[in-house]
Formats: structure tokens, sequence, C-alpha cells
């Protein structure tokens, strides 16, 4: 039995079944490279779903954490730290448009996951909402935005909200960049807030226009309502910019953040970027004791001055475009379109089989996934090299081709 083998087995044992059974078992790993339990290696093009920005085992997080654990690993909430501070300093600069200092009502709210700081977020519109005699609560199809229960509302997947209804009343769907659908779930009042991701991630890597976020801003400023940007995939430089939001020039009231902030280390963020939002929420109203953890504050800390000292983000909007180029010059008959924005790219396929695309990726040596069944995602490491991304360039034609084969095998056999 090979390690992979028995680890699956114990694994199987031990753990609750909610992600079926892992495709590896991973041992270790160093920048975009990781290895298995057989020591068989593979380039990783996901980065653990848009986490590991600096790729894995980063000298700068690996010291940063060791030197923070040292010193104090965690204080609750009746006291801070000078790292958690330094954090929010710095979260405030990099969540303002470029070349423009922070506002002072930029606050920041630390907490341990993307589905927190959306939980966070949701509080703050719910409570702007009966502050001000709202209740709807505005969402786009195809979004995701966590799943706890108050995050789960807001996701529109019926698959994942179903067996946990009746969720959180009065939130209504709209489709995804139709600016008609928009403006009139705006005209119907009693809008407290809306929800948006600049790309959907989890739906396929859709990116929405600079026009729509522009709009979504403007009709939240006619209405009273809060405009909240969801930037856990998409935000700390993926998409060639800072935040993913930002080629559109608009300022949201709330941002959150998370999987990349960290680098590996859990922790998110609620950034309340205007007065109204940062007004809403008062001592006692929400809380979280692992918030502020001052060793996954020292880690990002590191994460967000690494990308700032090697250009990062100018790196992943190069090289990001340059690939994507270089995926449509293959002219493969079965790529349909490759879209997204600096290093958050979807390839979607002639047909439904980006699964078995996934299967002979890895069996080639990456780590891809498939967002939707037609759709393969890419969200390396921020530091992957032209080199590293052409060597799947190269590869895709041959993974494609042996998917295919395999897809039209399993038919036959059924
Ligand atoms: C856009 C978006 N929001 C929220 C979440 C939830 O984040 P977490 O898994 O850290 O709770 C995700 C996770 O994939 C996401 O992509």
């Amino acid at each position: 039995m090979s390690n992979q083998t028995a680890w699956k087995t114990r694994y199987e044992k031990a753990m609750l079944g909610i992600f079926g059974e892992p495709q590896l078992v991973l041992t270790e790993g160093h920048g975009v490279w990781v290895e298995d339990e057989d020591g068989k290696s593979y380039m990783d093009l996901l980065g653990g779903i848009a986490v590991n920005a600096l790729g894995h085992a980063h000298p700068k997080i690996a010291e940063a954490v060791a030197e923070q654990a040292a010193k104090v690993m965690h204080v609750s909430n009746f006291f801070t730290t000078p790292v958690a501070i330094e954090l929010g300093e710095k979260i405030r600069k990099i969540t303002a448009l470029p070349g423009q200092e922070p506002s002072d009502s930029a606050k920041v709210f630390l907490a341990n996951s993307g589905t927190e700081a959306n939980e966070a977020a949701l509080k703050i519109v719910k409570s702007w909402g009966n502050q001000h005699g709202k209740s709807r609560v505005l969402a786009l199809e195809h979004g995701f935005h966590g799943r706890s229960l108050g995050a789960l509302s807001i996701t529109h997947k019926p698959n994942y909200r179903k067996p946990f209804e009746p969720l959180i009343p009065n939130v209504q769907w709209i489709e995804a960049g139709n600016t008609a659908a928009l403006e009139d779930a705006f005209l119907q009042g009693d809008v407290a807030g809306i929800f948006v991701e600049p790309i959907q991630g989890e739906a396929g890597v859709l990116p929405l226009s600079a026009q729509y976020l522009q709009k979504v801003r403007q009709l939240c400023d006619a209405h009273g309502a809060l405009m909240v940007v969801d930037e856990v995939q998409t935000g700390i430089g993926r998409t060639g910019a800072w935040m993913g939001h930002h080629f559109a020039q608009v300022t949201p009231d709330v941002i959150t953040l998370a999987k990349a902030l960290g680098g590996g280390m859990p922790i998110g963020a609620t950034v309340t970027m205007t007065e109204d939002a940062s007004g809403v929420l008062h001592p006692g109203d929400h809380g979280t004791t692992f918030g502020g953890n001052p060793v996954a504050a020292a880690a990002a800390l590191a994460v967000l001055n690494e990308i700032d000292s090697h250009a990062l983000v100018n790196h992943a909007k190069q090289l990001g475009a340059t690939w994507m180029k270089n995926i449509i010059d293959l002219e493969n008959d079965h790529i349909r379109q490759v879209r997204g924005r600096g290093l958050l790219i979807g390839i979607e396929l002639d047909a439904d089989y980006a699964g078995q695309v996934v299967k002979q990726a890895l069996e080639a040596g990456f780590i891809v996934n498939a967002a939707n069944p037609r759709t393969v995602r890419l969200a390396p490491p921020l530091i992957i090299s032209q080199d590293e991304a052409d060597s799947f360039t190269d590869a895709l034609p041959d993974i494609i081709e042996k998917a295919l084969k395999n897809t039209n095998q399993n038919l036959e056999a059924n």
C-alpha cells in the first residue's frame, strides 16, 4: 500500500466526510511546488484556492510567525497588540483607491476567515437597514460568500442552501452584470445593502464590468444602501490591483478580505470604508475570540510587505495578461473562452469535463480545480514565474486531449 493510500484510509476513519476523498496527502512545499506523501512533486496552480500568495513555506512568513509565537501568541480582545494595529494600518492603505490616502473613515475589524468577514458585513448591512427602516438585502446569482447560516443566506447555489432553509429572509437575487435588473431591484425600494464579488470565483471566474460596479455605487448612493464588495478571493493583488474592484475606481462601503491576506494563516478582515458603514456597529454588537490574533496578524503583515517590496501586484497583472494571451494563442478547439484578471484565470471548455481535466492535470504534475463543470480555474501563488506558467500552457493541449479521451471512454462504459 502506498503511503497515500494508508493516510487516506486513516482520513476516512477519523475525519467527517464533508469534502469527499482528498485528492492527495501533501506533506511539504516550496514556492509554487508541493510534495505528496509518496514524494511526487506538483506545481500548485491553485495555491490553496487563492490563499498561498507567496507560495509554500515562504521564509518571511515562517520567520514572522515563529518570532511572534515566541513573543505573544494570543491576547483577548480586552487588549490588543502592536502587530494587530500595524496590520489594521496596512489594510487601510491597500484598500484605498490607488494613489489615494486612506480616508479617516476607513476602519478594520479582524476576523478569522472569509465567511466570518462576510458575516460581520452582513450584520453591518442588517443593522444599517434596521436603523434606516430598510429590510432587503440584494445578492447576485451565482455569488458565493461562505457557508455559515448568514453568509449562506447570500450565497446563491441551491444545493448549498436547501438543507438549511429557512435562512435569513428578505434576500433578493439579481442577475450578475444585468444593469436593468439591478435598477429594478433598487426601484422596488427598501434596500439596506448589496453584496458583490468583482469576479465570481466559485461560479467559474465570471468578472463584473467596471460600469456595473459603478452603477452599484451610484444606486447605493441614490437609495441610501450599503455597497459590500467581497474581495475574499479577488483581493490582495491577485487581479493585478490590490483590490479586485480598484479597476472600476469605486469605493465600496464595506470590503471583506481573507484567503491570501494571511498567505496560509487563517485570517479575515471586514473593512468599513465610509462614515456610514463605520458608524453602524457599537461595542457589544459583534465579537470574536481569535480575531486580531497576533500570530495571524504577523503572517499577514509579512505577506503584505513582501508583495509590496517585490512589486507582486504588478507582476500578477503582467504575467496574468501574458498567460491568458498564451492560452488563447494555443487556438485549441476545446477551449471556448479564457477569462479573468491578473492571476485569477478561468479556462472554459467546450463541454462539462473540467473535472477530468483536473484529474489529468494532476497526473501531469499540476494542481488546478474545476470552478464549475466546464471551467478550469487557475489561482496560483503571485510569485509564479513566466517559465512556470509556460510549462502549464505547453502541457495543456495534451491534458485536455487525455481528459476528453477519458470522458468519452466513461460515456461508452455507461
Ligand atoms: C468570494 C468568497 N467569499 C467568501 C468565501 C468564504 O471564505 P472562507 O472559506 O475563508 O470562509 C470564499 C471562499 O471560497 C469566497 O471565494
